[in-house]
């Protein structure tokens, strides 16, 4: 398992100190927003995991819907109402919006880049470096694209 470490308080602005705990939702808060959009969750979370709006920014939310006839090799059926819907959802609460330390975080280490990829930002590239690609062979993960595999607590928007 990968406990060991998990919690170690080695850089300082990554320790969970029981005071700057906060609730989703504030402003500067700890943890990402759950997702809350029914529709986002249903047609977003249908083949992985309901990536938070905060994971990325309003630009790369929108290059991934333009895309959505190839959308890594899947042609994605919305209708027009769904898209408008989760398209405004994405964008009222993607990464640049946001004051979440994790979504500060991911948009100061992209600087203007806009990726497809929550997996090819360097800030959680970096986060992930030291996990073995022994790891990601196990068929419960299979790859880093699969978020909640590991942070168990991910749909809450927390990850330790
Ligand atoms: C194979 C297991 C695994 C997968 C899959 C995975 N993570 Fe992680 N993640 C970890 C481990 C281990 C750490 C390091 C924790 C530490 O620093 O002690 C980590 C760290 C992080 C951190 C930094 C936490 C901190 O306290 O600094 C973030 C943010 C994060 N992951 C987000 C994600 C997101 C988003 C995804 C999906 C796109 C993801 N992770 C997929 C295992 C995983
Ligand atoms: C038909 C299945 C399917 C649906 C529905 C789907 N996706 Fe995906 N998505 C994929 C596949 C396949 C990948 C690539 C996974 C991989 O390479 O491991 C992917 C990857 C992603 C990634 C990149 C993850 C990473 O590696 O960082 C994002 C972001 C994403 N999808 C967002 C969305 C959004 C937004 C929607 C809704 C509009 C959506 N997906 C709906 C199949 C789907």
């Amino acid at each position: 398992m990968f406990h060991a470490g998990w919690n170690s308080c080695l850089a300082d602005d990554d320790c969970h100190h029981g005071d700057d705990y906060r609730y989703p939702g504030n402003k500067n808060q700890h943890y990402l927003a759950p997702v809350t959009n029914p529709v986002y969750k249903e047609t977003c979370g249908a083949c992985h995991f309901a990536y938070q709006p905060e994971l990325l920014p309003a630009a790369s939310w929108q290059t991934i819907l333009n895309n959505s006839a190839d959308h890594f090799g899947e042609s994605l059926e919305i209708d027009d109402d769904s898209r408008k819907g989760i398209a405004e959802y994405l964008q009222a609460n993607s990464a640049d919006k946001s004051g979440a330390k994790r979504a500060v975080k991911i948009i100061r280490s992209l600087g203007s880049s806009v990726p497809q990829r929550i997996t090819d930002i360097p800030y959680i590239r970096e986060k992930h470096h030291e996990i073995s690609a022994k790891v990601f062979e196990r068929p419960a993960i299979g790859s880093l694209s699969n978020c909640s595999a590991c942070h168990k607590t991910a749909e809450q928007g927390i990850y330790l």
